[in-house]
């Protein structure tokens, strides 16, 4: 945990922001992988880390700005768990560590909401994604279960995404802390990768360093060199001289901060000359996007900017023909970057989607587009200095996509499918970074891990 300031602290911003009312937190429980007792690594919900910092199961909190008080709810152990379990603090104990005096048992957490609603007082709360916390919100509002979404405050989520979108000084800190192992966990997979290997042989050595370096993975790791298959979790191929093999992984650290980061390196240590080329723009359009990075600047205008050197990239080529601006604008580019350029990163890898991506990346004034391509940019608002993004271009051959297109007869004033299908086989290049938009631009956070075509040969090369 941080020092407890941090969490009265941001608990006081956010009373302020919310103005009146009771805000109702739930912490998340153990969630069982086959039976009760055998559970998934436990992982505690971003928005109660953040405020409070207790990373354990089975508590809620609520923060009452009216009465200013905050109480920590939840059951302490019995002498039957901590036989199982070794000595345990209390709740109350627990609780003191993040600045709060009062502690209660879920009963008085019922009646504390029950007092609430027959006072006529608001509850906010904000979006669940676990079931048996949506269950819990029935039995203590009075809410179905299933309906409980369609009941949150609206007033509560932007005032935590406003806040969290901005990181602090010791949030940063943290984040490069993830980055730092991301470095070990790219360049060992370049060291480590030979000709005959399984993919699976190298993606579990990955995620043994976040293991045993941070806090496991921030996401399920895309090892692959299925490259072109944007979300790849399998890794049963073998890799073989001549692929090209895409490492997306991130770790957490011990207090929930993520890194995720991309290389795409070849096999064989060394890049084909069709993969230079090709490796070459992805790497222009991700140095292009962290230079047009400022405050003020949407962040729909650097995707913009990052499809622009794409598509002037593979015009040069010969992929596309035409104006460089009506393909853009048109969304042909995308059928060799069909994704968003990049997202929010924090407590969460994709940071807070939690809330849906219309707080967290959109607002009333940049709507979501609906074209291919664009309509998969997860961030598009304004920058502002303290936002931790990631910029992760890349291109892609994906064969299924190719030949729909085609077949439909689509953009064909624009791309040139023999050339495109001369490539199905390639794979995909993807280099992602996470940068942090400063007072006047941006810095790319974390030990600089290699990415020119000289550096990602010369780790390849580094075989020990
Ligand atoms: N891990 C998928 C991504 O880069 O967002
Ligand atoms: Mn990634
Ligand atoms: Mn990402």
């Amino acid at each position: 945990m941080f020092d407890k300031k941090v969490y009265i602290k941001r608990r006081e911003i956010l009373k302020k922001k919310v103005k009146s009312g009771l805000i109702l937190l739930l912490g998340n429980d153990e969630s069982p992988m086959n039976y009760m007792d055998n559970t998934y690594h436990f992982r505690q919900d971003s928005t109660f880390l953040y405020y409070f910092g207790i990373d354990f199961p089975g508590l809620a909190a609520v923060i009452d700005i009216d009465d200013n008080a905050d109480v920590i709810f939840g059951n302490d152990f019995t002498i039957d768990d901590i036989v199982w379990m070794g000595p345990q603090p209390t709740i109350a104990q627990r609780a003191v560590k993040s600045g709060i005096k009062l502690a209660g048992t879920p009963a008085e957490l019922k009646d504390v909401l029950l007092r609430a609603a027959s006072q006529g007082r608001k509850v906010h709360f904000i979006p669940q994604y676990r079931y048996d916390n949506m269950m819990k919100l029935e039995a203590l509002l009075d809410i179905r279960a299933g309906e409980v979404n369609n009941y949150v405050s609206p007033q509560l989520i932007k005032a935590i995404v406003e806040q969290r979108t901005i990181k602090s000084s010791e949030e940063i800190k943290e984040i490069e802390k993830a980055i730092d192992i991301s470095y070990d966990m790219q360049t060992s997979a370049m060291q480590i990768t030979i000709p005959g290997i399984k993919e699976q042989e190298i993606a579990g050595y990955v995620q043994g360093i976040a293991a045993a370096k941070g806090n496991g993975l921030s996401f399920p790791i895309i090892f692959s060199k299925h490259g072109e298959t944007l979300h790849n979790h399998g890794h049963a191929n073998i890799l073989r001289n001549g692929d090209l093999v895409v490492n997306d992984s991130g770790t957490e650290t011990d207090l929930h901060y993520a890194s995720d980061i991309t290389r795409t390196f070849p096999v064989s240590g060394k890049f084909s000359d069709r993969q230079k080329e090709i490796y070459q723009i992805v790497l222009d359009a991700n140095m292009e996007a962290i230079k047009a990075v400022k405050p003020g600047i949407f962040f729909k205008d650097v995707h913009l900017r990052a499809a622009a050197v794409i598509a002037t990239g593979l015009k040069e080529l010969g992929f596309l023909k035409g104006d460089v601006k009506e393909i853009v604008k048109e969304g042909a580019h995308a059928l060799f970057f069909p994704h968003g350029l990049g997202h929010l990163l924090g407590l969460d890898v994709h940071d807070m989607e939690n809330f849906g991506e219309f707080y967290t990346g959109y607002h009333e004034k940049i709507k979501r587009s609906t074209q291919f391509g664009l309509k998969s940019l997860r961030y598009a608002k304004e920058m502002k200095p303290g936002t931790v993004l990631t910029i992760e271009p890349g291109i892609y051959f994906i064969p299924e996509l190719i030949h729909k297109w085609e077949a439909e007869g689509k953009f064909t004033q624009f791309i040139n499918y023999e050339k495109a299908k001369k490539y199905i086989g390639f794979g995909g290049i993807r280099i992602e970074d996470d940068i942090l938009v400063t007072k006047t631009g941006s810095r790319v956070l974390g030990k600089p891990i290699p990415k020119t075509i000289e550096e990602v040969e010369q780790f390849c090369s580094n075989k020990n």
